[in-house]
């Protein structure tokens, strides 16, 4: 497993982003979890960690597409987007 955040870097309701192991990976704090997804929307690139979060569900920032983080889910299209397995322990978010 390896560390990828501070707990304390993702203040609940927002989202950050980071690289691990090449990749590019949008972490949220929500309801006290975690969710790790695709930070690349699909419909043209937005940066989905920056969007506005309701519930499980983030906007994001360019035209407005939801996605549910918990599901890993396009709310518009039902498409699934990348989810991954990530653990907090001692106040640490790790990719697992
Ligand atoms: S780039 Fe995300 S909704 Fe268009």
């Amino acid at each position: 497993m390896k560390e990828i955040a501070k707990l304390t870097d993702i203040p609940e309701g927002t989202g950050l982003r980071v690289q691990a192991e090449g990749k590019e990976i949008a972490l949220f704090r929500v309801g006290g979890h975690v969710y790790a997804i695709d930070p690349v929307c699909p419909h043209a690139g937005g940066p989905l960690e920056n969007g506005p979060i309701e519930g499980s569900v983030v906007i994001c920032p360019w035209h407005a597409w939801e996605f549910d983080v918990g599901e890993g889910k396009c709310l518009n299209t039902g498409e699934e987007i990348t989810r991954y397995s990530v653990e907090v322990r001692d106040g640490a978010v790790f990719l697992v």
